[in-house]
This record gives structure tokens, C-alpha cells and sequence, in this order.
């Protein structure tokens, strides 16, 4: 795989750039929008994070920083960071299911349960759950937009999310369900994702929204109890009871997979799709199909879906030349971090001081990336697998929601 030179110094002259030229009517313009229609602070803290080389304090919110490196040491040093105290979404998720979570998802029993779950979401295992849960979907979408109906592509991503949700965790849906039941499925798992609005710079629940969250994993994953024994291990519970996880780990698994690969899954493609039209990639990507694996990197870079990771501080400490405090709360800026380098495209190399920040970094890095690059792949190969390309006819951002994403986004074939 080709490398591209270092980076570190693009200089602040090229992180101003954009911001200071304007967005222009293009792709950076569009996703400019759609961050702002989302959260509209988000710009304006990205904006910020281009002075977080490598951080910088800001009232009220605490530490962030955007630079690749001090991201990856503070995401990858668990004796000084957690996500378990207020400010981090370990925090949120112990009110919501219960103390035990800080065992889970910190302490000795997650690095347990990231040991045994490593081989849930392999390259092999993630296409054959496409495949499997999207293959007659897939097919007849394909069949309209290869007959020249538009396809509105968000809507599309929130279907078959919410489908995969239903084949990962078996759960029982109407057979021949439509796609109102797993638009519901996903509109489910956003509510859930969204008990986390407004907790950039509080983690701390009112009894409402727990009550509320606590309703909403019982919808989501009570069948487990009575499935567990039972389920195939073509599901992620047979899976998980295969690999020696107890019921309520699975449980626990399956209402993170739920928050963490829904919202953040759909918004990739849809976005991905306006990427690919509003820079003109497609063409190339049409021209040169060996690029895909690069292109979805590309989209994951630029996208960034989840644009912010937030995290306490542990014990005091030095990084990057700063003092620390024990109870402070940094938060890394992926989006900025990752926009760094320029616009999308697909040829763009490897950039090795980013890796794949996108998916954050350390014990916490996404478990499900693998999934969400075979989703994108599909994704890739409805929409230009035809060799024709297609272009956007219509688009709506989605407003105040926890992930930036596309409300809509209607495409046709040219
Ligand atoms: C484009 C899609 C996705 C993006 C951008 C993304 C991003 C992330 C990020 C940044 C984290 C780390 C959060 C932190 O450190 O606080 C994370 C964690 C996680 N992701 Fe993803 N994710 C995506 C898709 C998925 C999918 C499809 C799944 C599974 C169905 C998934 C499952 C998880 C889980 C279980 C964790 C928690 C891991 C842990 O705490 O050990 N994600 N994801």
C-alpha cells in the first residue's frame, strides 16, 4: 500500500485554509452544512481544533486536541484516561444499564470481552453478514436504479441498517418484513444514541431520560434472554454464547453494537455517495474499480461520523508538553484530525499518522470496523458497480441529530 509522506506539518496555513477561503459550493461545502445542521457548534469547534496542534484548553468544555498523535497517546493510555467518569460515554451507559458496566467497559472485564469478541467482526465474517442480511435488499434496489427510479440513498442506509441490526442480534421481525419495520429498528436505536444529545460537556442523566433509555434496550435486546441458548451462530448471539460471553455481556454487546454501528454505519454511506458525485470520484472509481478499498477509507476519513471522542482524566499527567489534571476531560477532535489532509480522494495514499482514527484508537477502537467497511463496499457496488455513475438530485440535511448525517439523498443513474 502506498505511503504517504509525513504530514505532522501541514501547517497552520493549510488547516486555516478552508475556513478561511469559504467552503465553496462543493463537497466541502455540503459537508460543511450538514455538520452545522446537525450541531451547529460542530463547526465552530472544528474550527477551534485547528489550533489543538497538539492542544489546547477551552472554557467550559475542557481539553481537546486534534492532532493524530496526542489523540492516539491519550486513546491509548488507560492508566491515565477512561471513559467511565462524567464526561465519557461509559459514564452515560452506567446510569442507563447499571454499575456493572464499569467492569465492562473499562476494567479487567473489557479487556476480557474485547479478547474473546476480537474474531466477532473478521474482513470474511463482516462480507458474509452483508451479504446474508442485505443480499435481497441490495437486488432490488439495484433493479429500480438500474431502471432509472431515484433512490433516496440515506433512506436507503437507515433500512438496511436497521436490517442488520435485526440479523445480528436475531431478533424476531414479521417474516417478509417491510422496510417500515427496520426503519423503525433504526429510528429505535437513534433515540437511544440521542439520550446522548447535549452531553458534550455533561454526562449526567436526568431520571427521565434514564427511565426512557432503560425502556428502549428492553425492546432492543430482551428477546435475548430467552434466545441465547438457542440462537444460531450465524447471529451475534449464538456468536457471543460460542465464544463463552455470559447473557448479560451479550446484552451489553448488543446495545453497543446497536448505539455505536447504526447511526454512525448509515451516515458513512449516504455521505459517501454525495462525496463520490460532488468531487467526481465516481468517474475514477468507475475507470479504476481497484480502488474501492481506498475510496471507503477515503470516506471514512472525511466523513468522520463520529466526530468527537470524549474522555476523563484519570491521574494527573504531561502529554504534549501540558499538565493534565486528574477530574479535567479532554476531548479529540477525529473530525478535524482527519480533515487535515485535504478533500476526498480516492487515490489519496495511506496516511500513517492517522491510521484509522476515524474508528478512534486503542481498547476502545471500533470493534465493528470491518463490518462497516464491507457495508460501505456494498454500498460502492450498487451505485457505481453498473459502470454508468449516477449523480445527486436532491439532498437534506438531518437537523439536531447526535450524527451528522444525510436526511436525505436522492440519487439517479446518469
Ligand atoms: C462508519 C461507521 C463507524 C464509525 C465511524 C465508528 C466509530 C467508532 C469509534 C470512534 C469508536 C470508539 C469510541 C470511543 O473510543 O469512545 C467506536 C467504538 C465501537 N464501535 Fe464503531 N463505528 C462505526 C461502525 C460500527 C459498527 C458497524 C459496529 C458494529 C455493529 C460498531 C461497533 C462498535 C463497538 C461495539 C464499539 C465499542 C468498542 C469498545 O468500547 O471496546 N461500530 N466506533
Amino acid at each position: 500500500m502506498p505511503v504517504a509522506e509525513d504530514l505532522e506539518t501541514p501547517a497552520r496555513e493549510r488547516r486555516l485554509a478552508p475556513w478561511r477561503d469559504g467552503f465553496g459550493s462543493g463537497a466541502a461545502a455540503h459537508e460543511h452544512r450538514l455538520l452545522s445542521a446537525a450541531r451547529p457548534a460542530l463547526p465552530w469547534l472544528n474550527w477551534i481544533g485547528t489550533f489543538a496542534h497538539p492542544l489546547l484548553r477551552v472554557p467550559k468544555l475542557g481539553w481537546i486536541t486534534a492532532d493524530p498523535r496526542t489523540a492516539r497517546a491519550v486513546l491509548n493510555d488507560p492508566n491515565h484516561f477512561t471513559l467511565l467518569s462524567e464526561g465519557g460515554v461509559g459514564h452515560l451507559w452506567a446510569q442507563i444499564l447499571g454499575d456493572w458496566v464499569y467492569e465492562l467497559f473499562d476494567g479487567a472485564g473489557h479487556y476480557d470481552l474485547r479478547t474473546r469478541s476480537r474474531e466477532l467482526f473478521t474482513e470474511k465474517t463482516s462480507v458474509a453478514f452483508v451479504e446474508a442480511a442485505w443480499g435481497e435488499r441490495m437486488s432490488a434496489a439495484r433493479k429500480s436504479f438500474e431502471a432509472g427510479e431515484p433512490l433516496d440513498v440515506a433512506d436507503l442506509s437507515r433500512i438496511l441498517v436497521g436490517q442488520m441490526v435485526v440479523a445480528l442480534l436475531g431478533m424476531a421481525v414479521p417474516g417478509g418484513a417491510a422496510d417500515d419495520t427496520y426503519r423503525d429498528i433504526f429510528e429505535t436505536g437513534e433515540q437511544l444514541a440521542a439520550i446522548a444529545l447535549g452531553t458534550t460537556s455533561d454526562t449526567v442523566l436526568p431520571p427521565q431520560k434514564i427511565d426512557k433509555a432503560r425502556r428502549i434496550v428492553e425492546r432492543l435486546t430482551g428477546h435475548i434472554d430467552a434466545s441465547f441458548a438457542t440462537a444460531p451462530v450465524s447471529t451475534i448471539i449464538g456468536r457471543c454464547r460460542e465464544l463463552g460471553l455470559s447473557i448479560r455481556e451479550t446484552k451489553g454487546l448488543s446495545t453497543l453494537l446497536m448505539v455505536a454501528g447504526t447511526e454512525t454505519a448509515a451516515s458513512a454511506m449516504a455521505r459517501m455517495a454525495a462525496l463520490l458525485d460532488d468531487t467526481g470520484e465516481q468517474h475514477r472509481l468507475i475507470a479504476d474499480r481497484s480502488l474501492t478499498e481506498n475510496a471507503v477509507r477515503e470516506a471514512l476519513r472525511v466523513t468522520s461520523p463520529a466526530p468527537i471522542i470524549g474522555r476523563s482524566v484519570l491521574a494527573d499527567l504531561e502529554i504534549a508538553g501540558r499538565r493534565l489534571r486528574a477530574g479535567e476531560r479532554i476531548i479529540v477532535l477525529t473530525w478535524t484530525a482527519n480533515n487535515v489532509a485535504g478533500e476526498y480522494r480516492i487515490d489519496r495514499p495511506y496516511i500513517p499518522q492517522n491510521r484509522q482514527l476515524w474508528f478512534g484508537a486503542g481498547r476502545h477502537l471500533c470493534l465493528g470496523g470491518p463490518l462497516a467497511r464491507a457495508e460501505l463496499t456494498a454500498m460502492i457496488e450498487l451505485l457505481v458497480g453498473n459502470g454508468v455513475g449516477y449523480r445527486v438530485v436532491s439532498r437534506d440535511y438531518g437537523h439536531r441529530v447526535l450524527i451528522p448525517a444525510y436526511r436525505s439523498l436522492v440519487v439517479q443513474k446518469l
